[in-house]
């Protein structure tokens, strides 16, 4: 059985102020009338038996309204009472699969062309996945970008994956060239990836499962959740284990993480930055940008951004800081 698991539960602080608290970007229906979300789901839905999401208790009525009218054979949902990172939250869907179905792990908030290629990686993904192994889909890196994993590789051989690498690791390796980024999905047998994650960080597979065992009609529990330490996926497993492969890909992809990557993402589907590459995002009140370069101004009904487009990263810390005001 193939699952597609669909990972829920970031914030999107990078996109302060379109993304917020009670609105991550993953739910904001800004395309085509769709959400990151409903895409999603929609585009693995031919692909795999069953769907489950690991959202947490805050995202969980925004969930639940982009799930409505979906027939979802044997849906399953996670609720986790905290966000703890993606190697726990991969962690409880595989706890919660027989450890010889196939997961098939999604983040929410990409969007993706589901045409031939995407398909047609996918389906050699599973096989791979089939076999044992703990599979990442490579894209070919367009910048140097410091928030992506990079995945060196031969073929579908991975000799070495490189989670968020700085601006000078990165340049060195677009130039060498048999670097690709890491799409954020990954296939594997729960099975597997329960194995490898006992290897490498044994707490979080304990406490992951314990919190499980506990769980509630797919309620964690807060305090137990609290006892996980907090590591992604790519730090936990992906740089360390010897089982992993990668699928070279060509799909169009855009991760929607950045102000960076909506810069590009706008860029491409026609709406341009002035000729010193400012842009303005969310407002119809006529901008210029005198004297600035690469700069883009972000507008919602209650905040304004302005950004040096190379600071994308920092956005965070601004959500940060708000969140910790409140
Ligand atoms: N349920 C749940 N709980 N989901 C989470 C949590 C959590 O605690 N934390 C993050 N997620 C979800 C996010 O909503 C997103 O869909 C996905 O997991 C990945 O998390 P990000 O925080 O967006 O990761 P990233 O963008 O910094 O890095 C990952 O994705 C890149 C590509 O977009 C890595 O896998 C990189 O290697 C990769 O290049
Ligand atoms: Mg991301």
């Amino acid at each position: 059985k193939t699952i597609n698991v669909v990972l829920s539960g970031g914030v999107g602080s990078r996109l302060w102020p379109l993304s917020r608290k009670s609105c991550p970007k993953q739910y904001l229906p800004i395309f085509e009338g769709q959400t990151l979300f409903q895409k999603t789901i929609a585009r693995n839905r031919a692909l795999c038996d069953s769907l489950m999401v690991v959202g947490n208790k805050a995202n969980y009525e925004l969930s639940r309204k982009d799930l409505k009218g979906l027939a979802l054979d044997g849906f399953i949902e996670i609720i986790e009472a905290c966000p703890r990172n993606t190697a726990a939250a991969i962690a409880f869907a595989a706890f919660s699969a027989n450890p010889e179905d196939i997961l098939f792990v999604t983040p929410s908030d990409h969007l993706i062309d589901a045409e031939d290629n995407y398909l047609e990686s996918v389906k050699r993904a599973i096989e791979l996945a089939q076999n044992g192994y703990i599979v990442t889909f490579g894209l070919k890196p367009t910048r140097p970008e410091t928030g992506f994993g990079y995945i060196e590789s031969k073929g579908e051989d991975v000799l070495s994956f490189r989670e968020k690498p700085n601006l000078d690791t990165a340049e060195k390796f677009l130039k060498k060239g048999n670097f690709l980024w890491n799409s954020g999905m990954f296939c594997f047998k729960a099975g597997v990836f329960l194995e490898e994650l006992k290897r490498y960080e044994p707490i979080v597979w304990e406490k992951s499962k314990e919190v499980i065992q506990a769980s509630k009609e797919g309620f964690l529990d807060y305090d137990l959740s609290m006892e996980i330490p907090s590591t992604s996926v790519d730090y936990a497993v992906m740089e360390r284990t010897e089982k992993i492969k990668v699928v070279p890909s060509s799909f169009n992809w855009s991760d929607m993480g950045s102000f960076e990557s909506i810069f590009e993402y706008m860029t491409d589907h026609g709406y341009h930055a002035d000729e010193n590459g400012n842009m303005v995002i969310g407002t119809e009140l006529y901008t210029e940008f005198v004297g600035m370069r690469d700069t883009m101004l972000i507008q919602t009904k209650d905040a304004i951004l302005v950004l040096q487009k190379e600071k994308a990263q920092d956005v965070k810390k601004v959500f940060e800081k708000l969140e910790k005001e409140k």
